[in-house]
């Protein structure tokens, strides 16, 4: 991330007078546990140096006024009373953000806002949870709110489920809040319960390359609400909960029990990522880096064959990687294009990003974008 100055320069360009605060909150990339949020199920994220920066203060009235350094233009500005779609486009985002903490009962007053942020857009790296988690960290800070962590995780997520639209489950949101540096966040999407386990891959001689295939986005929301709700479906058939609720022992009869093909395979993916999350947390306690490549590898299987929301980009970037020598390689985030990761050997890791690009390009594909990802803080005030 850039530094606090250069929201805080945007700030005092667009309002005449200099923020009383400046905050931050990263970007995520997934190391495993995908689709499985919204099953209440098991995650493993860690928060990205990309991020996105809030420069803000407080104002007389009701009024938000907010600029963005990446969308010039004149202020965005709403009501604090806003409404879910009465503002669109990136400030809804924002709007959101202040919708959510006042229908949960906190008092805000206005406010004047200026946004930087440098996540890649449209990479599935979580551009709008940062936005999100940077506005609500921001807000909490302004107004003294005491929340908690999660509780302003949970505000952001709820904007974005009902006042944007999209009905994410809440990793995003929890990973931009409560990432730490040099650690992946174990979290248990149930109970919201944490664990920071250590991972820093260059002390074993390792890297974790996030590549961005730069594929366009397919059809992802009516998708991804689509799993959504079969996977609902597939749980009250079963009479569960959710579909965390089901073992990996009872799996086998829980498919028997299922006559849909399709409920089948997403059941399974559930089922088997959560253990994957499981296992991959066993062995980085462990201390055994290496062996959660294959477990990344089999994620990304049963992403391409159960849950399908692989496309061939992905598929061709994993297979790619594996060929030029990565531990192992899965897709990140909700699918339909975005990034892949690749554990690599440090000293390997550009043979692997030259071996992706050589066949994206005899594929026809646009050129991939790579580079290591360190975990890095969360949300947090910079000034
Ligand atoms: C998107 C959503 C998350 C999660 C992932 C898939 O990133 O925002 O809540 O469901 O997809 O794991």
């Amino acid at each position: 991330m850039t530094a606090a100055s250069e929201p805080a320069g945007t700030f005092t360009a667009a309002f005449g007078r200099p923020p009383e605060g400046v905050w931050a909150a990263p970007g995520r990339v997934n190391v495993i546990g995908e689709h499985t949020d919204y099953n209440e199920g098991f995650v493993l994220p860690m928060a990205l140096p990309h991020g996105v920066r809030a420069a803000a203060a407080r104002t007389d009235g009701s009024t938000v006024r907010v600029v963005s350094r990446q969308e010039p233009g004149e202020p965005a500005t709403f009501g604090t009373d806003a409404e879910p779609g009465s503002v669109t486009g990136w400030a809804a985002y924002v709007a959101g953000v202040v919708w959510s903490l006042r229908s949960s009962g906190f008092e805000l007053g206005g406010a004047d806002i200026a946004i930087d942020g440098d996540v890649p857009a449209g990479a599935g790296l979580s551009s709008s949870a940062a936005l999100e988690c940077a506005v609500a960290t921001a807000l909490a800070g302004l107004f003294g709110l005491d929340l908690e962590d999660a509780e302003l995780a949970r505000a952001a997520q709820r904007a974005e489920n009902e006042f944007v639209g999209m009905p994410c489950g809440v990793m995003d949101q929890m990973a931009s809040m409560s990432a730490t540096a040099d650690h992946l966040l174990f979290l248990d999407t149930r109970s919201l319960a944490t664990e920071q386990v250590p991972f820093v891959p260059t002390a074993h001689g390792r890297t974790l390359l996030v590549l961005d295939t730069r594929a366009p986005h397919r059809l992802v929301d009516g998708e991804y609400a689509d799993r959504r709700r079969t996977c609902e479906k597939a749980a009250a058939a079963l009479g569960v909960r959710m579909l965390r609720d089901v073992t990996s022992d009872a799996l086998p009869g829980a498919l028997s029990r299922l006559d849909d093909e399709v409920q089948r395979r997403r059941v399974r993916h559930v089922v088997t990522e959560n253990e994957r999350v499981l296992g991959v947390v066993r062995r980085l306690r462990a201390g055994d880096i290496d062996g959660i490549g294959p477990l990344l590898t089999a994620s990304h299987a049963s992403l391409r064959d159960d849950y399908e929301v692989t496309v061939p980009e992905l598929d061709t970037a994993v297979d790619a990687a594996l060929a030029a020598g990565a531990l192992g390689a899965r897709m990140t985030g909700g699918g339909f294009g975005g990034c892949v990761i690749a554990l690599v050997a440090e000293d390997e890791a550009a043979t692997v990003l030259a071996g992706v690009r050589e066949s994206f390009a005899r594929n026809g594909f646009a050129e991939p974008a790579g580079f290591a990802a360190t975990p890095s803080p969360g949300a947090r005030r910079l000034s």
